[in-house]
């Protein structure tokens, strides 16, 4: 963090006041260089999809998961990795027993000696204890909620519902409260969490070529089209990701007895990562992805809304449940008035057993990726993870189950099976929908910062 505030005020210095300015504007346009025009494999256009989402869906959606439906997510965090160790820095081997050692140390010690404070060990202690505190979720619950939560597990189980995502019921699944756990920076770095990104790009992205890269490839062989949505998908993610870190960036502040963490925009290292000159010019087409994933989630809200219009979104208190349906109905009229959807039916359109192929290989490598979210070495990031790829896992059930969504209809007509969501699905897909609508709220924010700076 420091190399890039330090290279800032270099750039700052050697450039003076008034080149800096056209400099930075021109940081503005070669990060933005291409939001604008339409989105790839897709009719809308870039500006239209910021203004609807900026001025109506964003508000909405802000307002709506801030509601308990919404605000609690059961989860569980403590499914093992099946891919490999866990390797964050601050793993358990590394940092579990220095962590009660360094309990042990009296704070004066720990503050005034500097012989202590200067060593090596001291250090990687304290930064590992710093980032243990940053990535450990508060899994407060008011015992209101507590009570609230076994009317919905009554109410839910009445529900006949026939899908089980992330084994809900299992013990270790337990609910987290999402608003006092935000998702932003928590100084998880380094090597675990790039092998997670390494992992999901190259082994589930469909790459023709070995190489780590993180929009879809100038060089290799064209992928067909839904093989480049997987990915387009997967890099929309990671982008939206990446924004919210570089949004609620962590800053020490020293109180002079002691260091408070605060969290504000980042815009160098927006910059660093969406700058074609220091993104290997790939960072525009990341933000471009972004824009993709966003459509492909509102399209699944757009065509679940049949289902959604008859969702009770129970949760025990009538008034609070009626503000939500009106809520959701209000957010459904709005999207249902943007005209350019992404078009679904041109995904797994071809020979019919060559479609249903792909289609099994596409969720094989999705239900993967969910997996790989497992192995990521920070309790806030692996929270965050698991919401956003379990909400885009249900979008693409919601586009890709076959029969039209609605009270009447059936998923399989053999197996007469309707069409359900389960809660967590619900939750998952809006939250995830939530994050997206977020980052590109943010892109005018970074946009303004990086044209002023
Ligand atoms: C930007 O640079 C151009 C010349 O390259 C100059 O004419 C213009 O006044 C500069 N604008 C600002 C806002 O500094
Ligand atoms: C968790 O959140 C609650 C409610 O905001 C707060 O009172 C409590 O201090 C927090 N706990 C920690 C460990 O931050
Ligand atoms: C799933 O991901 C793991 C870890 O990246 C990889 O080793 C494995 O081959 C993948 N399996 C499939 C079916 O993609």
């Amino acid at each position: 963090m420091t190399l890039y505030i330090t290279s800032l005020v270099f750039f700052l210095f050697i450039n003076g006041t008034l080149q800096v300015k056209n400099r930075s504007s021109k940081v503005a346009d070669r990060c933005f260089c291409k939001l604008n025009g339409e989105i790839d494999d897709c009719s809308c256009k870039v500006e239209t999809l910021s203004v609807l989402n900026n001025n109506k869906i964003y508000p909405r959606i802000k307002s709506l998961l801030s509601r308990n439906y919404f605000r609690y997510f059961k989860v569980n965090l403590k499914k093992k990795c099946p891919f490999w160790h866990d390797d964050s820095r601050c793993a358990l081997k590394d940092c579990h027993v220095d962590t009660c050692k360094e309990e042990e140390i009296p704070s004066a010690i720990k503050k005034g000696s500097s012989a202590y404070r200067y060593s090596e060990e001291a250090q990687k202690e304290e930064s590992c204890a710093e980032e243990k505190e940053l990535s450990a979720l508060n899994t407060t619950i008011s015992d209101e909620s507590i009570q609230a939560f076994k009317d919905w597990k009554e109410h839910d189980e009445s529900q006949d519902l026939f899908c089980d995502i992330d084994d809900e019921s299992s013990a270790d699944s337990e609910y987290v409260d999402l608003l006092l756990n935000p998702e932003r920076y928590t100084g998880y770095k380094g090597e675990s969490p790039h092998r997670i990104w390494r992992s999901i790009y190259q082994e589930n992205c469909f790459k023709p070529q070995t190489e780590y890269i993180y929009g879809p490839s100038k060089s290799s062989s064209p992928l067909c089209l839904e093989k480049r949505a997987f990915h387009r998908l997967i890099s929309g993610l990671h982008t939206s990701i990446n924004i919210h870190l570089c949004a609620d960036y962590l800053y020490q502040e020293n109180l002079g007895y002691g260091m408070k963490a605060h969290w504000k925009p980042n815009v160098a290292e927006f910059q660093k990562r969406f700058d074609p000159q220091t993104s290997n010019g790939e960072g525009p087409q990341r933000l471009k992805n972004l824009f993709f994933t966003y459509l492909v989630e509102l399209r699944a809200i757009a065509k679940a809304a049949p289902y959604l219009q008859e969702e009770d979104f129970f949760t025990a208190d009538s008034d609070e449940d009626k503000d939500v349906r009106q809520g959701i109905d209000d957010l459904l009229n709005i999207i249902s008035t943007f005209p350019d959807h992404f078009d679904e039916s041109k995904l797994f359109a071809g020979n019919p057993n060559e479609a249903k192929l792909l289609k099994d290989e596409f969720r094989n490598h999705f239900r993967n990726v969910s997996r790989i979210m497992d192995c990521v070495g920070c309790d806030k990031c692996k929270l965050w993870g698991k919401l956003q790829t379990q909400g885009m896992g249900t979008a693409l059930k919601i586009l890709f189950s076959g029969d039209d969504i609605g009270p009447d209809s059936t998923v399989n007509a053999q197996q007469k099976k309707h069409f359900q969501l389960t809660r967590s699905e619900i939750v998952t897909l809006f939250n995830a929908f939530g994050r997206l609508s977020k980052s590109i709220h943010s892109l005018e924010m970074f946009k303004s910062l990086l044209s002023k700076s």
